[in-house]
């Protein structure tokens, strides 16, 4: 029995859908359990490059079963674009299972998540404007739309009736904009229900019968650790469970059948969006390290902002989803820089901490303590062993182990799949 999960252990695009790509080699099943298509996860396969925002990163492998589970928003309309897209591309997708019990995101969703942000004027999360809090409001308030609901006519129809009469309500009364026509979405969602009707499953039972007959299942997280709606820099995070624990939930697994959590580390730090960053660099190594590592949006095209490595934030990743192992990418990115920095505490109000804030207050105010380590000048992108790094690289990723306690089984020198130098076994 062997049941992984991945998880990303900053603030996002850490490289999830790389390692996961990596690590599915091995794996017969591969599941979302969270999130939608907020996420952007770029894989690099035999040199092509493929963009996945809803279809776990195990899809490029032709034999493995791909799930999305209960946990995830579902946007139909996007869903199957991608779908199309990958077929377009000659990648199979007849293996992938979709959870009946999955909220769907509907067009209410997608239009109050832009007029909630634009009402929040220059308190704005920065949302990728996508309808996720909004559709995980609904599933929260218990009046949301499952696929499951989708597939029933009268249901669907029901359903639907009694949300749009709320949301017309606010997007009319409250912000002055035009209602949405029951008829254009009870139409345009029954057509997509069609399409994906065969593909819809009890994904927690599809999940547990492979657990139990021995074969290996990878959980591919979503966003990261401070992106999460209880442990993440609230209120700029995301409105799901992005941490380990979250693969049980919305995968509908049990804590005692997960083995491994592999936290996904960059070798430096990286935030879309608004919120506190203590070791962010608004000179011109932040701009070098977004021109080197390609740091924009995946979802959004936004530059992304960048930053060292914050040590603090990855212990407490380590401590809130139990990571056994970090892969740690990206570590070519910072080739070429004379020293490197990472905090390893903060100095805020004349005291020094060592431990991740509950405050939000307290950690918009945190100044980062640095620890300096040399850096190198070698290009990394085709070392394949961890000793043939150069002696600084070497230290700088021991560093970060001692740092956190956590082994970094997985080091990335590049996107491209064969750029993995690997140091011990995940499955
Ligand atoms: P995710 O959301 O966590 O899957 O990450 P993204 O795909 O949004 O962003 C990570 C980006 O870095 C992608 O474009 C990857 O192809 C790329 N990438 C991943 N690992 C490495 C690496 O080790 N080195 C370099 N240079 N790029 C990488
Ligand atoms: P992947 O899976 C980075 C950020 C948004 C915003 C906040 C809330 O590619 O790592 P939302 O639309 O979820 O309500 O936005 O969360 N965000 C991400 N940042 N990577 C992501 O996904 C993200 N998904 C959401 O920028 O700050
Ligand atoms: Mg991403």
């Amino acid at each position: 029995m062997a049941a992984v999960v991945l998880i990303g252990s900053q603030w996002g695009d850490e490289g999830k859908g790389k390692i996961t790509d990596f690590l599915a080699e091995k794996a017969d099943m591969v599941v979302r359990y969270q999130g939608g298509n907020n996420a952007g996860h770029t894989v690099v396969a035999n040199g092509e490059e493929f963009k996945l925002h809803l279809i776990p990163s195990g899809i490029l492998y032709q034999d493995k079963t791909c799930v999305i589970g209960n946990g995830v928003v579902i946007d139909p309309k996007v869903l199957l674009e991608e779908l199309s897209y990958l077929e377009e591309r000659k990648i199979k997708t007849g293996k992938l299972l979709i959870s009946s019990n999955a909220q769907v995101i509907m067009p209410y969703h997608l239009v109050l998540d832009g007029l909630e942000e634009e009402a929040r004027g220059d308190k704005k999360i920065g949302t990728t404007k996508r309808g996720i809090g909004p559709a995980y409001m609904d599933k929260a308030s218990r009046v949301g739309i499952r696929i499951i609901d989708l597939l029933d006519k009268e249901e669907f129809a029901e359903k639907l009736g009694r949300n749009l009469e709320e949301k017309n309500n606010l997007i009319v009364k409250i912000y002055g904009k035009e209602a949405l026509k029951f008829e254009d979405i009870f139409d345009t969602y029954l057509g997509y229900a069609e399409q994906l009707r065969p593909m819809v499953a009890d994904s927690s039972l599809a999940i547990d019968e492979c657990i139990q007959a021995g074969e290996k299942v990878l959980f591919e997280g979503a966003q990261g650790t401070l992106l999460d709606i209880d442990h993440g820099t609230y209120p700029y995070v995301t409105s799901s469970s992005p941490i380990a624990g979250g693969a049980c939930v919305g995968a509908g697994i049990g804590p005692t059948r997960i083995n491994r959590v592999v936290g996904v580390i960059k070798a430096y730090t990286t935030r879309v969006g608004e919120g506190p960053f203590p070791t962010e660099l608004l000179d011109g190594t932040g701009e070098e390290m977004r021109a080197n590592g390609h740091e924009f949006g995946t979802t959004t095209g936004r530059p992304r902002r960048c930053g060292w490595l914050d040590a603090v934030i990855a212990r407490y990743a380590a401590r809130i989803s139990g990571i056994s192992d970090f892969a740690v990418t990206k570590l070519d990115v910072l080739t070429g820089l004379k020293t490197l920095k990472i905090c390893v505490g903060y100095r805020v109000d004349g005291e020094i901490i060592y431990e991740f804030p509950q405050s939000q207050k307290i950690f918009k105010l945190c100044q980062p303590i640095y620890e300096e380590l040399p850096g190198w000048q070698e290009d990394l992108t085709h070392v394949q062993h961890f000793e043939e790094l150069p002696q600084a690289a070497q230290n700088y990723i021991r560093r970060i182990e001692e740092l956190t306690g956590v082994p970094a089984t997985l080091v990335a020198v590049g996107p491209g799949r064969e750029q993995t130098i690997v140091r011990g076994t995940i499955f």
